[in-house]
Protein backbone atom coordinates (compact mmCIF):
# COMPACT_ATOMS: atom_id res chain seq x y z
CA UNK A 1 0.00 0.00 0.00
CA UNK A 2 1.78 3.42 -1.09
CA UNK A 3 -0.27 6.19 0.19
CA UNK A 4 1.00 9.80 -1.34
CA UNK A 5 -0.13 13.42 0.02
CA UNK A 6 0.62 15.71 -2.80
CA UNK A 7 -1.01 19.57 -3.34
CA UNK A 8 -2.30 19.32 -6.62
CA UNK A 9 -2.89 16.57 -8.86
CA UNK A 10 -0.21 17.52 -11.66
CA UNK A 11 2.03 17.74 -7.72
CA UNK A 12 2.25 14.02 -8.12
CA UNK A 13 5.57 12.53 -8.74
CA UNK A 14 6.19 9.32 -10.95
CA UNK A 15 2.10 9.25 -11.18
CA UNK A 16 2.29 7.29 -14.44
CA UNK A 17 4.84 4.88 -12.91
CA UNK A 18 2.84 4.34 -10.04
CA UNK A 19 -0.11 3.88 -11.85
CA UNK A 20 1.53 1.02 -13.93
CA UNK A 21 3.10 -0.94 -10.52
CA UNK A 22 -0.84 -0.58 -9.42
CA UNK A 23 -1.97 -1.78 -12.70
CA UNK A 24 1.06 -4.94 -12.51
CA UNK A 25 2.10 -5.83 -9.19
CA UNK A 26 -0.23 -8.03 -7.64
CA UNK A 27 0.45 -6.53 -4.34
CA UNK A 28 0.90 -2.67 -4.91
CA UNK A 29 -1.81 -0.80 -4.10
CA UNK A 30 -1.63 3.34 -4.41
CA UNK A 31 -3.86 6.06 -2.95
CA UNK A 32 -3.21 9.53 -4.00
CA UNK A 33 -4.11 12.24 -1.41
CA UNK A 34 -4.74 16.00 -2.49
CA UNK A 35 -4.56 19.10 -0.72
CA UNK A 36 -6.80 20.86 -2.59
CA UNK A 37 -9.17 18.21 -2.85
CA UNK A 38 -9.25 18.32 1.08
CA UNK A 39 -7.68 15.10 1.01
CA UNK A 40 -6.01 14.91 4.20
CA UNK A 41 -4.03 11.44 6.27
CA UNK A 42 -5.68 10.83 9.36
CA UNK A 43 -6.22 7.92 11.73
CA UNK A 44 -9.78 7.08 10.32
CA UNK A 45 -8.68 7.47 6.17
CA UNK A 46 -5.91 5.27 6.88
CA UNK A 47 -8.27 2.56 8.56
CA UNK A 48 -10.44 2.56 5.84
CA UNK A 49 -7.12 2.34 3.22
CA UNK A 50 -5.35 -0.82 5.11
CA UNK A 51 -7.52 -2.12 8.18
CA UNK A 52 -4.34 -4.06 8.88
CA UNK A 53 -2.56 -1.40 9.17
CA UNK A 54 -1.73 -2.42 12.90
CA UNK A 55 -0.17 -5.19 11.73
CA UNK A 56 2.15 -3.78 8.70
CA UNK A 57 5.51 -1.89 8.35
CA UNK A 58 5.07 1.94 7.50
CA UNK A 59 7.56 4.07 5.75
CA UNK A 60 7.73 8.09 5.86
CA UNK A 61 8.94 10.17 3.61
CA UNK A 62 8.63 14.12 2.89
CA UNK A 63 8.63 17.45 4.30
CA UNK A 64 9.94 16.83 8.48
CA UNK A 65 6.52 18.84 8.87
CA UNK A 66 4.49 15.82 7.33
CA UNK A 67 6.90 13.47 8.90
CA UNK A 68 5.84 14.53 11.91
CA UNK A 69 1.97 14.58 11.32
CA UNK A 70 1.97 11.32 10.21
CA UNK A 71 3.89 9.89 13.53
CA UNK A 72 1.98 11.72 16.02
CA UNK A 73 -1.25 10.35 14.19
CA UNK A 74 0.24 6.97 14.19
CA UNK A 75 0.94 6.83 17.79
CA UNK A 76 -2.29 7.86 18.87
CA UNK A 77 -3.77 4.63 17.30
CA UNK A 78 -1.94 1.77 19.28
CA UNK A 79 0.51 1.60 16.13
CA UNK A 80 4.08 -0.17 17.38
CA UNK A 81 6.17 2.64 16.23
CA UNK A 82 9.57 0.15 16.63
CA UNK A 83 8.03 -0.50 13.03
CA UNK A 84 7.70 3.09 11.99
CA UNK A 85 10.39 4.52 9.74
CA UNK A 86 11.26 7.82 7.97
CA UNK A 87 13.44 8.85 5.32
CA UNK A 88 15.87 11.80 6.15
CA UNK A 89 17.62 13.62 3.20
CA UNK A 90 20.84 14.79 4.10
CA UNK A 91 21.12 18.39 3.37
CA UNK A 92 23.68 20.32 1.85
CA UNK A 93 25.15 23.25 3.31
CA UNK A 94 24.04 26.51 1.09
CA UNK A 95 26.04 26.82 -1.77
CA UNK A 96 27.84 29.62 -1.69
CA UNK A 97 30.11 31.37 -5.01
CA UNK A 98 33.16 30.13 -5.98
CA UNK A 99 34.02 33.47 -7.05
CA UNK A 100 32.28 36.30 -5.09
CA UNK A 101 31.83 39.29 -7.90
CA UNK A 102 29.99 41.13 -5.08
CA UNK A 103 26.91 41.21 -7.87
CA UNK A 104 23.38 40.17 -6.41
CA UNK A 105 20.09 40.44 -7.78
CA UNK A 106 16.32 41.18 -6.53
CA UNK A 107 14.25 38.27 -6.07
CA UNK A 108 10.61 39.14 -5.56
CA UNK A 109 8.51 36.88 -3.50
CA UNK A 110 4.88 37.38 -4.67
CA UNK A 111 3.24 35.82 -2.08
CA UNK A 112 5.74 36.46 0.87
CA UNK A 113 5.24 40.30 -0.50
CA UNK A 114 8.53 40.30 0.17
CA UNK A 115 11.98 41.40 -2.00
CA UNK A 116 15.38 39.51 -1.19
CA UNK A 117 18.54 39.86 -2.59
CA UNK A 118 20.26 36.43 -3.93
CA UNK A 119 23.86 35.81 -5.24
CA UNK A 120 24.50 34.60 -8.58
CA UNK A 121 26.03 31.21 -7.28
CA UNK A 122 23.42 30.70 -4.36
CA UNK A 123 20.19 28.85 -4.67
CA UNK A 124 17.21 31.24 -3.95
CA UNK A 125 15.64 28.87 -1.26
CA UNK A 126 18.68 29.66 0.85
CA UNK A 127 18.57 32.78 -0.02
CA UNK A 128 15.15 33.27 1.25
CA UNK A 129 16.26 31.06 3.98
CA UNK A 130 18.69 33.12 5.47
CA UNK A 131 16.74 36.56 4.82
CA UNK A 132 13.76 34.99 7.64
CA UNK A 133 11.74 33.49 4.80
CA UNK A 134 10.94 29.65 5.57
CA UNK A 135 9.52 28.34 2.24
CA UNK A 136 8.51 24.70 1.55
CA UNK A 137 10.91 22.39 1.05
CA UNK A 138 12.26 19.00 1.92
CA UNK A 139 15.26 17.76 0.51
CA UNK A 140 17.28 20.79 -0.65
CA UNK A 141 18.78 18.48 -2.95
CA UNK A 142 16.10 18.76 -6.18
CA UNK A 143 14.94 15.36 -5.73
CA UNK A 144 11.54 15.62 -4.30
CA UNK A 145 9.50 18.32 -5.89
CA UNK A 146 8.24 19.90 -2.39
CA UNK A 147 10.12 23.17 -3.17
CA UNK A 148 8.24 23.60 -6.63
CA UNK A 149 7.02 27.17 -7.80
CA UNK A 150 6.75 29.22 -10.80
CA UNK A 151 8.78 31.57 -12.26
CA UNK A 152 6.88 34.70 -12.93
CA UNK A 153 9.75 37.09 -14.70
CA UNK A 154 13.66 36.32 -14.82
CA UNK A 155 15.56 33.29 -15.52
CA UNK A 156 17.46 30.73 -13.34
CA UNK A 157 20.08 27.77 -13.62
CA UNK A 158 18.56 24.70 -12.25
CA UNK A 159 20.67 21.62 -11.40
CA UNK A 160 18.31 19.64 -10.34
CA UNK A 161 18.29 15.76 -9.45
CA UNK A 162 15.03 14.64 -11.19
CA UNK A 163 12.04 16.81 -8.84
CA UNK A 164 10.54 18.00 -11.75
CA UNK A 165 9.30 16.72 -14.96
CA UNK A 166 10.12 18.62 -18.59
CA UNK A 167 6.91 20.01 -19.18
CA UNK A 168 7.05 21.90 -15.95
CA UNK A 169 10.25 23.42 -16.53
CA UNK A 170 8.61 24.18 -20.08
CA UNK A 171 5.49 25.97 -18.02
CA UNK A 172 7.89 27.87 -15.85
CA UNK A 173 7.98 25.85 -13.08
CA UNK A 174 11.29 25.82 -11.05
CA UNK A 175 12.80 23.89 -7.87
CA UNK A 176 13.84 26.80 -5.73
CA UNK A 177 16.30 24.61 -3.70
CA UNK A 178 18.48 24.16 -6.34
CA UNK A 179 18.04 27.09 -8.94
CA UNK A 180 20.52 30.36 -8.96
CA UNK A 181 19.64 33.52 -10.67
CA UNK A 182 20.66 34.94 -14.08
CA UNK A 183 18.93 38.11 -13.56
CA UNK A 184 16.31 39.78 -10.87
CA UNK A 185 13.16 36.94 -10.55
CA UNK A 186 9.50 37.22 -9.26
CA UNK A 187 8.66 34.56 -8.45
CA UNK A 188 5.51 32.71 -6.99
CA UNK A 189 6.19 32.07 -3.59
S1 LIG B 1 13.32 20.70 -1.56
FE1 LIG B 1 13.27 18.82 -2.64
S2 LIG B 1 13.35 19.45 -4.71
FE2 LIG B 1 13.63 21.28 -3.62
Amino acid sequence: MFIHSARTFDDIIFRRELDFLAATAPNFRVTHLLDDSGEQLNAELLRDMAPDFLEREVFTCGPAGYMEAVRSMLSTTGFDMARYHEESFTFDAPAVPEHDTGQSFKVELTRSGRTIDCDPGTPVLAAASRAGITLPASCAQGMCGTCKTTLLAGSVDMQHNGGIRPREIADNKILLCCSTPLDDLVIDA
